[in-house]
Order: structure tokens, then C-alpha cells, then sequence
């Protein structure tokens, strides 16, 4: 039964422990405090928590560097309060997904110190080495500008060690199988205390041959098979959600053609062209990328996301469509960070405009896939681009006019809070928008139950619906005998919008708005005429209100097949 599959229908909501509330006052965001704003996130309505890396690690990577993938970092709690937590998810009926970085470790790694202590250690084939500097040592490099190459010698292991990212994350050797079974090892732990799955951190990476003979790294699609099984049988709803911002002729290499490598992959092919979309008010690239993202197995499903964690990466759109979202989007240098991409938050990015917003909110809860939502966009918090790199986007969440933001008691919070300007915390913060109807945490609010009443997007099939007019993006979806159907308007002016639902006889002749009250009926040829506001958007079920009792219980039976 496809309803049966939680993630492909659900609200994902990422956060990091570190930012989001501190109990103890130290200045550190942890278990204790993230326990007590449970009853927030359920109040919000989001389905599942995505958290960030919260195990021991120098935190020179934001906790992208792990020494110890066993146990929590003393600053954000124990085992025990990580166990209180999922629980306290567990009663609220919120599943918990954490980040499962296995590409690298951090160099304070005791299996990385092991390694460069001989070439005879146990572990030292559990890293990549090599014995002069290879010949591709200045290529590949994940954050240009910043990271000088690839290859690093160490005095210790007289030798030159392999890494994708920064120097002090050295690659793990994932070809190696004695690093495939720990692998396997971390996932069952979580696993056993609570966790419904991972977000895997650096896919493509992970899957690759490394090493410094290797000239064109080559993905071994099949390790992504047996993370599945393993996750499959120690826990049959479990599900893995990849990192990997590949070009849609592989996505099936990652689904598996028979749903049977990654439950999910972030869609950074639509996550590009939305934003190219909304900076140029042209949805034909948008529509491009939707189609080419369609095929995924039944069973799989699509994240999709405006901002995240990390950089906005442009780097699979064309150089023209690039600098177009540039300037309308992130003009200074400072903006901009690893020659690809845009490092703002979106609030700030859409000039704080509610409308455009809205628009972009609306697009990613009904775009085909679960939406994944960045914490603090709720409120449409800003960026402090003072902080280093992707820094600027990982403030501590403002939850109230006391000091600190209600984040801490302590004068020095790890990360310093936005508290100049028009995103700082006295005008942008949870308790102020909680009384406040029309604020946007409240509009986020009734989005999502909004979003969580259509099935039909997370399960159904899509089609794109013809207006001839490049900034109204207009989609269906089909699901058990049902249809709803949803319109954008990318562009800065009011827009008419003229179409055909598309569908046999007289099935898409009322249109009834779910925001709203103005509803749509169709003229005698069987068409809608639309006026959509600047930045406008509509969220129509097709047919009447009658739809939960004309919804089938099986699959592919449409609106135009009735049973
Ligand atoms: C992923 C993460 C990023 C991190 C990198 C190295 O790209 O999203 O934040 O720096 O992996 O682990
Ligand atoms: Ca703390």
C-alpha cells in the first residue's frame, strides 16, 4: 500500500541541536532544550525532524566532522537525552531522521589517529593513501576558494592522505570492507535508539573509488543496495534520504530501478530552476526540470527544499540563468560564496517581500515530493553575513523578545544572534508571530495542514497544465479518483491566467479554492480564466467537496476512470 510509505507524504523540518534551544545555559543549544520545543514542532505540524550532526567532533565543519560515531557530544547532552528525545518525537507521533556522515571523518578520529601512526595499523586501509603527491591533488575541491586541494601530506604517517572536503576531514576508504560493515554497525545503533532513518551526507562521494590511481571517480551504485537491505531488515520503515546533487540521467542509478536502493534524494535539479524561476518569472526551465525528474520507482520520493544548511548551489544551471539569480537574489560578493552559489537565508534573499514568500513556500509544498523545511523560515529569519562561509546561515533560532532571543540565559551563545536590523529578534521571533493571525509562522502553520489534507501530491502523478504564459507555473495531480490542481504566478504583476483542467467530460468544471472563497467555474468550452495577483497563488481541489467520499482505495484509478 502506498499510504502506507510515511516519508512520501509527510513535512520534514531540519534543524541543529546546537542553534535551536539551550537548557543548561551554557550558551549551546541541546537535548534538553530541543525536548521542551517538541510541543512547538507539533504544534507546527511537521511530520518528521531531520537533525543535524550531533555526535563528539571538533565542530570545525559544524559537526561535519565526527570523532566518535557512538555517542553525543558532551555540549548538546547524553545518550540518555538523545533517547528522551526520540522519545518524546515518538509520543508526538514526529519521526526523527540524523545525518549519517560516513564519506569522512574528522582527523581526531581515533581511527584516523591509528592510521597515521603506522602503515602497519589496523586501520590504516580504512583511509586513502598515497606516497607522493598525486597528479590530481589540485582538482576536485568541494568548496573552492576556500579548500586549497585534495590530497594533504601528514608528518605523522609520512604519507598523503585523501579528502573530498576540507584538510581535516580525511575520506574514509569505502571500498574497504571492514569500513562497510562499521558503516552498517552506525546505522543499526541509531536505529536501536529510536531514529526512523538518515539523510545521507555526500552520497556520490561516498559511493565513489577513491584513491590516487583513480582518474575519474566511479560510482559503485551497488553499496547503495545493501544500506538499504541491512536498513530494511533491522527496520522494515526505515528509510535513507541522499545527499547527492546529480544530474537527473542518474537519479534512477540512486532510486534503484526497482525501489531498491535510496528511499529519497533532495531535489537539487528543481531546487536551482525554482529559484531561477522566481528570479526571472520564467517557470519553462522549472517545467523542464520537473519532467526530468519525474521517473522515480513508486515506492521512492523526492525532498524538496528551498534553502538548507548549506550554500544555495547554482552550479548546474547555465552561466545566463546563473547571473540572473544572482542579481535578483544575492548581487555582492559577500552574497555569494564558492563561485556557484548564494549563502543568504531566503527571507532575506526575497527581500523580505510576504508575497514572494508566500509564493515560494506555496511552490514547495506543492511541487511533486515531501517538503523539507529550513528551521526559522517558519518566521522568515534572516542571515548575519559577518559569520565565515555558510555560517551567516545558522543563527540561533529567535524565539522571543528576551535576551538572546529566548535561545539562552548566557551572555555567549555559540553562535552570536541576529539582533540588528529588520531580521533582528525583537521584530522577527516565534512569541510575537504566535498572537499575531496573520503572521507568517501562523500562514506556515495553516499551510502545512493545508498541505498534510492532499494526499494527492505525495502520492499521486502530476501533470503540467498548458496556460501559454511563461510566469504562471499550473500542475494537477491524480490521485484514487480525485484531482487538485495548483497555480503560480512568478511574476511581479497581476497576471490572467486561461486554461483547461484536463480532464474528460465535465470533471474539471468546478474548481473549488482551499484558501479561500473565490472558487472557479469553468465557461461553455470547459475553461478557467484566472486573475492572480502579483506573486499570486491558488490551490483548487477539482469537483466538489465530495471528494473524500469519491476517493477510491486503489491505486491508478482517476478522475477520468471512475470505478
Ligand atoms: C555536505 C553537508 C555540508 C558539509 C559536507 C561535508 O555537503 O551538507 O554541510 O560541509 O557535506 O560533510
Ligand atoms: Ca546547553
Amino acid at each position: 500500500m502506498i499510504d502506507d510509505l510515511w516519508y512520501k507524504n509527510g513535512v520534514f523540518y531540519c534543524l541543529s541541536v546546537g542553534t535551536y534551544m539551550d537548557a543548561n545555559g551554557d550558551g549551546i543549544g541541546d537535548f534538553k532544550g530541543l525536548l521542551r520545543r517538541l510541543d512547538y514542532l507539533h504544534g507546527l505540524g511537521v511530520t518528521a525532524i531531520w537533525l543535524m550532526p550531533f555526535q563528539p567532533s571538533p565542530g570545525k565543519d559544524d559537526g561535519y566532522d565526527i570523532s566518535d560515531y557512538y555517542g553525543v557530544d558532551p555540549r548538546y547532552g547524553t545518550l540518555g537525552d538523545f533517547v528522551e528525545f526520540t522519545h518524546g518525537c515518538q509520543q508526538r507521533g514526529i519521526r526523527v531522521i540524523v545525518d549519517l556522515v560516513v564519506n569522512h571523518t574528522s582527523d581526531a578520529h581515533p581511527w584516523f589517529r591509528d592510521a597515521r601512526s603506522s602503515p602497519d595499523s589496523r586501520h590504516r586501509d580504512w583511509y586513502v593513501w598515497a606516497d607522493k603527491r598525486p597528479a590530481s591533488a589540485s582538482k576536485g575541491m568541494v568548496f573552492p576558494g576556500v579548500q586549497k586541494s585534495t590530497w594533504t601530506h601528514d608528518k605523522e604517517a609520512k604519507a598523503w592522505f585523501f579528502h573530498r572536503f576540507y584538510d581535516f576531514q580525511p575520506d574514509l576508504n569505502t571500498s574497504n570492507p571492514y569500513v562497510q560493515a562499521e558503516i552498517l554497525k552506525i546505522m543499526g545503533f541509531w536505529i536501536q535508539l529510536g531514529v526512523s532513518g538518515f539523510r545521507m551526507d555526500a552520497v556520490p562521494f561516498v559511493i565513489s573509488t577513491k584513491g590516487a590511481k583513480v582518474r575519474t571517480p566511479v560510482e559503485q551504485y551497488n553499496m547503495l543496495r545493501s544500506l538499504r537491505e541491512f536498513l530494511q531488515w533491522r527496520q522494515g520503515n526505515a528509510i535513507i534520504l541522499a545527499e547527492a546533487n546529480v544530474l537527473p540521467e542518474t537519479d534512477m542509478e540512486y532510486f534503484g530501478m526497482d525501489g531498491d536502493r535510496m528511499h529519497m534524494m533532495f531535489n537539487f535539479h528543481v531546487n536551482q530552476n525554482l529559484f531561477y524561476a522566481m528570479a526571472s518569472a520564467d517557470s519553462r526551465p522549472l517545467a523542464k526540470a520537473l519532467k526530468a525528474t519525474r521517473p522515480r520507482p513508486a515506492s521512492a520520493q523526492w525532498g524538496l527544499f528551498l534553502r538548507n544548511h548549506d550554500e544555495l548551489d547554482l552550479g548546474r544551471l547555465t552561466k545566463a540563468q546563473r547571473d540572473v539569480v544572482f542579481k535578483n537574489f544575492g548581487p555582492d560578493k559577500n552574497m555569494q560564496l564558492y563561485d556557484r552559489g548564494i549563502r543568504r537565508r531566503l527571507a532575506p534573499m526575497l527581500g523580505g517581500d510576504r508575497r514572494r514568500l508566500e509564493l515560494a513556500y506555496s511552490l514547495m509544498c506543492t511541487l511533486p515530493g515531501t517538503p523539507v523545511i529550513r528551521y526559522g523560515d517558519e518566521i522568515g529569519m534572516g542571515d548575519n553575513l559577518d559569520l565565515p562561509e555558510r555560517n551567516c546561515a545558522r543563527t540561533p533560532m529567535q524565539w522571543s523578545m528576551e535576551p538572546q532571543a529566548g535561545f539562552t540565559k548566557n551572555e555567549r551563545p555559540c553562535s552570536p544572534v541576529i539582533d540588528k536590523g529588520p531580521y533582528g529578534y525583537e521584530h522577527i521571533n516565534v512569541a510575537k508571530q504566535r498572537r499575531d493571525p496573520n503572521s507568517m509562522l501562523n500562514w506556515t502553520e495553516r499551510i502545512i495542514r493545508m498541505r498534510k489534507e492532499v494526499p494527492e501530491i505525495g502520492w499521486g502523478d502530476f501533470s503540467l497544465i498548458a496556460t501559454r504564459d511563461p510566469a504562471i507555473l499550473a500542475i494537477r495531480y491524480d490521485w484514487r479518483n480525485n484531482s487538485v490542481l495548483f497555480v503560480h504566478n512568478l511574476d511581479e504583476k497581476p497576471r490572467e491566467a486561461s486554461f483547461s483542467v484536463g480532464l474528460a467530460g465535465d470533471e474539471g468544471k468546478h474548481l473549488i479554492n482551499l484558501l479561500s472563497e473565490d472558487h472557479s467555474e469553468a465557461n461553455n468550452r470547459g475553461k478557467h480564466t484566472l486573475m492572480l495577483e502579483a506573486y499570486g497563488y491558488r490551490w483548487y481541489r477539482v469537483g466538489g467537496l465530495d471528494y473524500l467520499l469519491k476517493r477510491s482505495d486503489i491505486d491508478g484509478v482517476n478522475a477520468n476512470h471512475p470505478e
